[in-house]
């Protein structure tokens, strides 16, 4: 893959298939990860309160979320730890992060992840095939199908998450995976404090959250000028301005996405009947 150095040096990779890079080129990738997941997701101040900590990680990617997550609350709190369950569909990202030069603050952190192993875990009687990495602040378990379907497995155990890490390719392309059925879903797997944060600012996926039973909220922009989105039941999380507010109920591209029931539909489908609906609705304006 293409090796791409982002704005505040660190490293990304341009994805063929998505033609899209793992990270924000503007923003930088490590800058991406500490300020549009960790920052707003408040999971530093949560390490003080609670042990362990529960992340829900969609698109284990690089990694960059997850080893920021780990460096942060490490640097605040040494004796928390963190349980990242990191879902990802690729497992060919394994080979990729040996060939990440991770930034300085990561350091430490990146060979750890390389010292996995894949192993079965049951939880709640559901079965879950995961490369499981463990250390004395962390563990984490990725597993590797369609984040779809293993939300649908997560859905029926116990585990509920205190943050929550939203970061699929962009909505255009990766459809499947900005749905109101996944979203409510994923609600039912996170505590009413819990925040989800992500880096999109798209109507869509807001008015998706909203229309999933989520509040949502505005966080400040860095390396462009939309701001990103955080979505929580009952957490604090900043608010939505007016003119937000105002798009989000007249705008004709305010109108989610949507899977099937069985969330099996391919991201084309899922894309093709919202620019249907999208049709009609421009051509009522
Ligand atoms: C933007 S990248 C994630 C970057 C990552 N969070 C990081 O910090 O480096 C999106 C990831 O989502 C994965 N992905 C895309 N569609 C998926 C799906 N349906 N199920 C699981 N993972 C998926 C891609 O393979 C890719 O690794």
């Amino acid at each position: 893959m293409r090796k791409i150095i982002t704005a505040d040096g660190s490293l990304t990779l341009f994805n063929e298939e998505y033609q899209e890079a793992y990270h924000s080129t503007k923003a930088g990738a490590y800058t991406e990860s500490f300020h549009k997941f960790v920052k707003p997701t408040k999971i530093v101040k949560l390490a003080k309160e609670k042990n362990p900590i529960y992340i829900l990680d969609i698109g284990f990617g690089l990694g960059y979320n997850v080893a920021t997550a780990i460096n942060e609350v490490a640097k605040n709190s040494p004796d928390s730890k963190l349980i990242i369950y990191s879902l990802e569909k690729d497992i060919s990202i394994l080979d990729n992060l040996k060939n990440i030069e991770p930034p300085e603050e990561l350091k430490n952190i990146y060979p750890k992840l390389l010292n996995g192993n894949f192993e079965s875990k049951d939880i709640d009687k559901q079965n879950f095939k995961v490369y499981t990495v463990k250390d004395k602040n962390f563990e984490i378990y990725i597993i590797f199908e369609d984040a779809r379907q293993t939300i649908k497995k997560l859905y029926k155990t116990n585990l509920e998450f205190d943050a929550v890490f939203w970061d699929a390719f962009s909505p255009k392309v990766n459809t499947e995976l900005w749905t109101v059925n996944l979203f409510k879903l994923v609600k039912k797997l996170m505590k009413p404090y819990a925040i989800l944060a992500t880096y999109s600012a798209s109507l869509a996926v807001r008015k998706g959250l909203i229309e999933a039973g989520f509040k949502i909220g505005l966080v400040e922009p860095i390396g462009r000028k939309s701001y990103s989105t955080v979505a929580s039941l009952e957490g604090e999380i900043p608010p939505l301005t007016e003119k937000e507010k105002e798009r989000l109920e007249n705008s004709p591209y305010a109108i989610a996405y949507y899977d099937n029931e069985k969330l099996t539909l391919s991201p084309q489908k899922i894309k093709e009947e919202w620019e249907g609906r999208l049709k009609q609705n421009l051509d009522k304006v």
